[in-house]
């Protein structure tokens, strides 16, 4: 009753047409776009000239700011003399980028939006922008438009929604270092660069996800952000699909945006009350690509399933992130996570995509059982996500009520489980002996519970 007035307050305001100021008190109104909430999994990619020197405890900035004495050793030893961190870009081949290939792959693994960096710390600009002369891809490098072939790619072949990444702010741009000296006083970062890529990254690619970064040093004042996202919002192209996270500006973090992300790889593991997202990677120690990963560096699919099932049960959208190569390849480890994660969700798709928490999150019988909920036509169903198999074939659940009515199943499996409803509360499911070949999965097995007393 109280969802039904309220959605019909939502479409008289919607139709009136909102109007949002550019304060975080009123862009805080707005509510957050339902194909993000129902979407759970996204894909994030981490391009860009970085991708070349990848080893670890090299990131980036310490090429750039040539101060570490290993990288400067690096450098030395293996790169002619005064060789600097721009000398990396023409190394940034993208010979073998195939966007089709990439957006099939995103498909695959039932990811239902993917976020691709346009620009790091590091200024590069992966499409051809007006803002930085000689430091994008179509100028040096790949000479190619890596924004808009993906983007164009994914929206021909698939319904995968498209994001973009963008760092607010540059660390060795002078304009931005002059800003930072003036206390951010001055905007002259934010006027000449900052704010015109933003518009013009909306403009070219309109984007459904901006995800914003490199926000830290300074306030959201100082980067205009409720400006644009008032712009966003109100006026642009995708004002009624887009979302944006929370990295806007030292004030900004868990506090303000469409959904927060807190802090990298954030997985608080208790139901959250605003919407977050889990951005995550599957190489254990960098975003980039590394070319000295070992295997033992990477999650495996049972670790990424504890993590994304967790997530999701708890409220939250999982980003998982993969390090393509300067020559434009997503790497075979990465390939095989993302199609089991696909295949994983081919089976045990209905209880991610478009779920809802449930009372419980988890399980005092048995803690990595996880719950999710969706309604559907005869009730709501629970999902109760058991991470590992049931010991003795018996499936203890505390949370549960079982009534009359109540019918068990096991995604993937054909007909209903037996099961013995506790004298107050909870329930034990006995699982009929299954041949290892005839499992649905390898991971993370799905009971769905109908009719519960307490659904
Ligand atoms: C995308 O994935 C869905 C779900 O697995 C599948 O039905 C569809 O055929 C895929 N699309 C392409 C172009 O492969
Ligand atoms: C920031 O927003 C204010 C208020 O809208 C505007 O006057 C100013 O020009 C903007 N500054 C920049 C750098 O975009
Ligand atoms: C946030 O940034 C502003 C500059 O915009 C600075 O004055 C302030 O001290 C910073 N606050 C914190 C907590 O770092
Ligand atoms: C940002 O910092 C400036 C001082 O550097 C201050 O005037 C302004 O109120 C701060 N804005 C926020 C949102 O904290
Ligand atoms: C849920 O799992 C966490 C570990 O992620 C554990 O600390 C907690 O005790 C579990 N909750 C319940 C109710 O068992």
């Amino acid at each position: 009753m109280a969802g039904l007035l309220l959605l019909t307050l939502l479409t008289v305001t919607l139709a009136a047409g909102v109007h949002y100021d550019p304060t975080w008190e009123s862009l805080d109104q707005r509510p957050i776009p339902a194909w993000y909430d129902e979407a759970k999994f996204g894909i994030f990619l981490h391009w860009g000239v970085f991708s070349v020197p990848s080893f670890v405890g090299a990131w980036f900035q310490d090429f750039w700011l040539n101060k570490r004495a290993d990288v400067v050793d690096f450098m030395q030893n293996n790169y002619r003399p005064g060789f600097t961190y721009a000398d990396f870009a023409p190394q940034f081949t993208a010979e073998f980028y195939n966007p089709q290939q990439w957006a099939l792959l995103f498909n695959a693994s039932g990811a239902r939006y993917v976020v691709l960096t346009t620009k790091h710390h590091e200024g590069f600009c992966n499409w051809p922008t007006k803002y930085s002369f000689n430091w994008n891809a179509m100028d040096v490098g790949p000479q190619r438009d890596l924004v808009g072939d993906l983007a164009n790619s994914i929206r021909k072949i698939t319904n995968i929604k498209f994001g973009l990444y963008h760092s607010l702010f540059e660390f060795v741009n002078p304009i931005f270092l002059q800003d930072q000296k003036n206390h951010f006083k001055t905007q002259d970062f934010v006027k000449y660069k900052t704010m015109p890529e933003l518009y013009e990254l909306v403009n070219m690619y309109k984007p459904d996800v901006i995800w914003s970064d490199g926000d830290w040093m300074a306030n959201s004042t100082y980067w205009n952000s409720t400006e644009f996202i008032a712009w966003l919002y109100n006026n642009s192209p995708v004002k009624d699909s887009v979302v944006v996270n929370d990295r806007w500006g030292n004030d900004t973090w868990c506090k303000h945006g469409d959904y927060y992300t807190c802090s990298d790889k954030y997985n608080p593991g208790v139901l959250s009350k605003h919407k977050f997202e889990d951005a995550t990677t599957i190489d254990k120690v960098a975003w980039g690509f590394r070319r000295n990963a070992l295997l033992s560096d990477f999650n495996t699919i049972e670790e990424l399933l504890q993590q994304f099932v967790t997530v999701v049960s708890c409220g939250g959208n999982f980003l998982l992130n993969a390090g393509p190569t300067p020559d434009g390849m997503i790497t075979p480890i990465f390939e095989e996570r993302l199609r089991q994660i696909g295949q994983w969700l081919n089976v045990n798709g209905d209880a991610i995509y478009a779920t809802r928490p449930w009372t419980t999150q988890n399980d005092t019988a048995t803690p990595s059982v996880w719950y999710t909920s969706k309604k559907s036509a005869t009730g709501i169903s629970v999902y109760a996500i058991a991470l590992s198999w049931p010991k003795g074939d018996n499936l203890e659940l505390a949370a549960p009520q079982a009534g009359p009515a109540t019918k068990v199943a096991l995604l993937g499996y054909p007909g209903y489980f037996d099961f013995k409803a506790g004298a107050t509360s909870g329930m034990t499911i006995m699982i009929p002996g299954i041949p290892p070949n005839r499992l649905p999965c390898q991971w993370a097995w799905v009971f769905r519970l109908d009719n519960l007393k307490n659904q």
